[in-house]
Formats: C-alpha cells, sequence, structure tokens
C-alpha cells in the first residue's frame, strides 16, 4: 500500500472551553475587536458532511469511507444555534449564512430556518437569512426553504461544461442538475441568487466567459456570478500558488468579452468587489482573498457544526460555545463570553498570508472549510 495521507482531522476538535467573566455585560449591539472591527455576519454550518468530493475542500483520498465525521450528539441541536444565533444577534449580527459541508443534508432544515428567520435586530428588523449550497438538492428543497423564511441562496458551481463539473465535484454528478437547482430557486423568490465559481488555473479558468455569457444571457440577468480565488484554506487540498488565478486577469478575460464598469461597494467588509457589464446585463464580482486580502473589515463570525466559534477562516483553533450551552451557564453569561471572544480578535490570517508563508511550517494546522463553512 502506497504512503497514505494522515487526515488533520483531528484539529477540528481544537478549541478552547471560553471563560465566563464574572463580571456580566449586557450586549450593546456595537461589539468591536481589537482592529476596531464589528461583528456583522455570524456563518452556522450545520452538517460536516457532503455528497460532492471537491478536490479543493474535501478531497476523496482523505474523505473516504473511513473518515470520521462527526457524530450526531456532537452537532448543536437546532435550539442549541437559535439560542447563539438570538445571543450574537444581541451583539450585532445582522446577517446569518447557513453553511455545510452541504447544508440540506441536514434533516428537517426547514425547521431551523423556521426559528432562525423569527429573530430580530435589537431594533426590530429582519435578519439576511441565506444558505450556501452546492445545488445538488435544491430543486427539490427550494419551495420548502423558501416558505420556511430562507431568503436568498448562493449556489457554489465550477463549470458548465458538464465533464469538467463532473471532475470538479468528484461524484460524477451532473451540471444539470445544478442549474435546475438555480431555476427553481429563482422560481420560488430565492433571491438575488448568487453563484459562487472558484477558479482552478489549469482546471477550470476557460469556464470563465462561457459562466459569465451564461448568466449573463439565462435567468434574465438576475443571478449575480461571483468568481473565486483558489485559497489556502485547510491542509488537506495541496495548494499551490500557481493553480490560482488573480482576480485581475479574471476581470481582464471578460473585459476583453464584455466590457465592464466598477460598481461601489454594497456594504463595508463585502467579500466581493462588484463590476456592472457595460450594456446592462447585470452585474458580476470577483472575491480576492489571495491577491488582494479584505481582512480590515471582516466582520465574519462562524459557528461550526459542534458549536465552536472561530474568527477566520483560517484559524487554528476555535471557541467552545456548546460547552457553555451544555454546561449550565445562562444568556447573560455566555453573551458575556462572547463579547470577550469577539473582543480579543486580532486575526487578519490572508493580510498576513505573504509573510506567514515565507515562516516554517505555520498554518499546517487549520480548520477545514467543509467543517467550517465558507
Ligand atoms: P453575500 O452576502 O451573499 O455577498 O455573501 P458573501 O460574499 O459574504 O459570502 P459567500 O459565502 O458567498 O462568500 C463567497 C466566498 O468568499 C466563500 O466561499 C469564500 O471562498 C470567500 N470568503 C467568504 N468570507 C471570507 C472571509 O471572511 N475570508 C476569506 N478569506 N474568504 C472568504
Ligand atoms: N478556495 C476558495 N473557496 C473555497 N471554498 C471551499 N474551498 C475553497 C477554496 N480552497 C468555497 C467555495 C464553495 C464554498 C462552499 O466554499 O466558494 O462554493
Ligand atoms: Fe462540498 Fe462545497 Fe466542499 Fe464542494 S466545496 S466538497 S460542494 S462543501
Ligand atoms: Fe476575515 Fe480571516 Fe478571511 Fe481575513 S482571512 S477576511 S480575517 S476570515
Amino acid at each position: 500500500m502506497g504512503e497514505k495521507i494522515i487526515p488533520l482531522a483531528d484539529h477540528r476538535y481544537a478549541a478552547a472551553v471560553p471563560a465566563v467573566p464574572s463580571r456580566l455585560t449586557a450586549p450593546t449591539g456595537l461589539l468591536a475587536d481589537r482592529l476596531g472591527r464589528p461583528l456583522h455576519d455570524l456563518r452556522i454550518s450545520v452538517t460536516d458532511r457532503c455528497n460532492f468530493r471537491c478536490s479543493y475542500c474535501m478531497p476523496k483520498e482523505v474523505f473516504d469511507k473511513n473518515y470520521a465525521f462527526l457524530p450526531h450528539a456532537s452537532l448543536l441541536s437546532f435550539e442549541e444555534i437559535t439560542r447563539l444565533a438570538r445571543l450574537f444577534v444581541a451583539h450585532g449580527v445582522e446577517k446569518l449564512r447557513l453553511t455545510g459541508g452541504e447544508p440540506l443534508l441536514r434533516k428537517n432544515l426547514e425547521t431551523l430556518i423556521g426559528m432562525l428567520s423569527a429573530l430580530r435586530t435589537p431594533d426590530g428588523r429582519a435578519l439576511d437569512l441565506t444558505l450556501t449550497t452546492n445545488g445538488s438538492l435544491l430543486a427539490r428543497k427550494a419551495a420548502a426553504l423558501k416558505a420556511a423564511g430562507l431568503q436568498r441562496v448562493t449556489v457554489s458551481l465550477d463549470a458548465l461544461d458538464d465533464t469538467i463539473f463532473r471532475r470538479m465535484n468528484d461524484v460524477d454528478f451532473p451540471v444539470a442538475e445544478v442549474l435546475e437547482g438555480i431555476d427553481e430557486a429563482r422560481r420560488v423568490g430565492l433571491g438575488p441568487i448568487k453563484v459562487n465559481m472558484v477558479v482552478k488555473r489549469g482546471t477550470n479558468d476557460h469556464e470563465i466567459v462561457p459562466m459569465a455569457r451564461f448568466f449573463r444571457e439565462q435567468f434574465d440577468g438576475q443571478v449575480v456570478l461571483r468568481f473565486i480565488e483558489y485559497m489556502d484554506v485547510g491542509a488537506t487540498n495541496g495548494w499551490r500558488m500557481d493553480e490560482v488565478l488573480p482576480s485581475a486577469e479574471v476581470v481582464q478575460r471578460l473585459q476583453a468579452a464584455f466590457p465592464l464598469e466598477p460598481l461601489e461597494p454594497n456594504a463595508v467588509g463585502e467579500t466581493a468587489q462588484r463590476w456592472r457589464y457595460a450594456d446592462g446585463a447585470g452585474e458580476v464580482g470577483v472575491i480576492s482573498s489571495v491577491t488582494q486580502a479584505f481582512c480590515r473589515d471582516c466582520n465574519r463570525a462562524r459557528l461550526s457544526t459542534e458549536g465552536k466559534l472561530f474568527l477566520c477562516l483560517f484559524a487554528e483553533r476555535g471557541h467552545d460555545l456548546r460547552a457553555l450551552l451544555r454546561g449550565g451557564w445562562d444568556d447573560a453569561q455566555i453573551a458575556t463570553a462572547m463579547a470577550d471572544i469577539w473582543q480579543g480578535r486580532g486575526d487578519r490570517y490572508s493580510e498576513l498570508r505573504g509573510q506567514q508563508a515565507a515562516e516554517s511550517g505555520s498554518g499546517q494546522r487549520r480548520v477545514e472549510m467543509h467543517y467550517i463553512g465558507g
């Protein structure tokens, strides 16, 4: 037998139990971290499983039938997720994104969506409630998701060409079914729909212009396509800089086919730089986490399937909120611990990447994307 890659899965368990300060502070909705960044966006992973095996996220050699996914008892229950989400909202979170793995694999997800959609900001506004999916189950589930209170979806789609798509998801899943999912999501009103394409040079970069053309022409320009630089998340995907196609090059290739004009950001801390087709056929975006880090305004926190709070996509350890939930702490105590954690945050991995890459071995124990969600 050849040498087997040892899955670095155990690192998912790396987490400290947060201290609960004895002096409690009420949430103000205005937390700031050490770099002055507010807490605005909470990404909740509801399962670490996925029915795809994209090589940049869950390579088959590692995530095979022997891989130990989380046992059911480890997962946060819907009540636990909702309780934490409510406390995060009191601290200023206005956007909730459900992710995975593939979130639509979590049983009865609609029930959770119903519970989360009832939450309100301190001044009574509904939250921006969205979900990232690979689209494989979307045609079947879109109507129920909408009825439960989901507002919109973001679909991951790396190619239109069926052969390339099947190769990239590595489970031979046909692209037509994902396109049906997008169509159904649009039909039931889960918009604005975004489509995220991770670009890997030499694998799917020749799909950039065809993808842009397709989404300009189909769906009445209602779907916003975004090109994502392939990132060095996790430790299993064998990332190499020469497989990253810088967004500047993506924009150049798009410009050559369809003239573009820059758009202003919608919100502070946004991941994507937005562009508009000069002929009015809608917008596209690029997410340049490798070549143009956007940590300065990063207002995103991530909650893992088993209740660990990660302050950065590239963090090596989380903060075990489940231990507080199951340890009998009350809301005020948990909210104070959360505030403490966010106020201590100084993470800005992507900005430091350049320097760190040169350092020996740093970042080898990072959390995996299928565990923490995009
Ligand atoms: P919208 O509100 O729909 O615009 O969502 P978003 O762009 O904030 O989130 P989405 O999950 O669609 O992000 C798209 C991709 O950007 C993810 O799949 C990641 O590849 C990348 N990304 C998102 N957030 C971060 C982040 O905080 N840091 C880094 N480095 N990359 C991120
Ligand atoms: N680089 C960039 N984005 C990634 N995603 C997963 N792995 C990577 C990576 N290595 C993102 C993709 C996918 C979402 C679930 O996570 O956008 O659509
Ligand atoms: Fe699954 Fe998304 Fe990861 Fe692909 S990128 S393996 S669809 S979680
Ligand atoms: Fe935020 Fe970390 Fe991403 Fe920077 S690398 S934008 S700090 S999640």
